[in-house]
């Protein structure tokens, strides 16, 4: 199942995977027991409340700085909340913390040999890089293209990468070898099939930066002016590049070597192209988050 785990029974070193005394992961401060199987996670720490109301029955809650998550029912599938803060570092300890809670025994720090595999959706926000894309629309992230360099720091990332797509995309970007190498992971198939009937498809691009990392000029002048044009135009087998938003390739990228199923699905805040944005947008996001749990909960 998974594509990078190929040290077989090694006990991994208390200052690699940090458990605190109480018997939680160091970031998360979760319980192995804690975690359900299927995990939605979003950004805004106020946002896991927001979700946990729709829930029947709670289970449990924790809390460390911007890691908030609640575990409880929601039409009786077990889920748990969990927000992340913005950004691809938090996710990379997410997913690594999840994935141990899931996947290593905290009384041997041994790997377990029957592995459990998780189903995480992020739930986010997004600016839109087409035209005809709205505020208020969903975007499924069918692809999404990481910007951030995070996933070359792991082995095996080629092999869960489309190399052809990220050939195409660098030689069409004229590509600047001073920023981390671009890569593009699918999203969990069964989670696009059961959501795609609600969702636009996208290929969406997780940028370590709001601002210039997403074209953006503030102040501060972006390296490249003609970035989004050239993301716009690029089109590879009918698909175009539809959104901008912060943490999608991580979560797909490392889900996909850990061997879980995973997606992230946006509500447009913003358009790029008509370049307006929308603040009031929480009641599209309300939206977005009864969908998905009631889809999750048949899934
Ligand atoms: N989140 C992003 O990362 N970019 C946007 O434009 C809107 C939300």
């Amino acid at each position: 199942m998974e594509k990078n785990c190929s040290i077989p029974s090694r006990v991994i070193p208390p200052s690699e995977l940090i458990i605190n005394t109480d018997g939680t992961v160091f970031h998360l401060h979760l319980r192995p027991q804690e975690i359900a199987d299927t995990i939605i996670l979003v950004g805004d720490p106020a946002r896991v409340e927001m979700i946990a109301k729709y829930f029947d029955a709670v289970e449990c809650r924790a809390s460390n700085r911007e890691f908030n998550s609640v575990t409880g029912r929601y039409k009786g599938k077990r889920m748990t909340i969990l927000s992340t803060g913005i950004g691809i570092g938090n996710i990379d300890i997410a997913m690594t913390e999840m994935d141990a809670l899931a996947n290593i025994d905290f009384a041997t720090r041994i790997v377990k040999e029957q592995l459990r595999q998780l189903t995480i959706l992020r739930l986010g926000t997004s600016g839109a890089l087409q035209p005809d894309i709205e505020v208020g629309d969903i975007v499924f992230a069918r692809t999404s293209l990481g910007f951030d360099g995070l996933l070359s720091y792991y082995a095996g990332r080629d092999e869960v990468c489309d190399m052809n797509l990220e050939q195409a995309f660098c030689e069409h970007m004229q590509w600047n070898a001073a920023i981390p190498r671009p890569y593009f992971v699918d999203a969990g198939n069964e989670l696009w099939e059961h959501f795609k009937d609600v969702a636009i498809e996208g290929i969406t691009i997780a940028a370590p930066g709001f601002y210039a990392p997403q074209g953006r000029w503030v102040r501060l002048k972006p390296a490249d002016e003609a970035m989004n044009q050239k993301i716009e135009s690029f089109c590879y087998c009918g698909r175009r590049i539809t959104n901008y938003e912060m943490e999608g390739s991580a979560i797909a990228g490392l889900a996909a070597l850990m061997g879980h199923r995973a997606a992230t699905m946006c509500t447009i805040i913003a358009q790029r192209i008509a370049k307006n944005a929308n603040t009031d947008y929480k009641p599209f996001v309300e939206r977005m988050i009864q969908m998905a749990l009631d889809k999750l909960a048949v899934l």
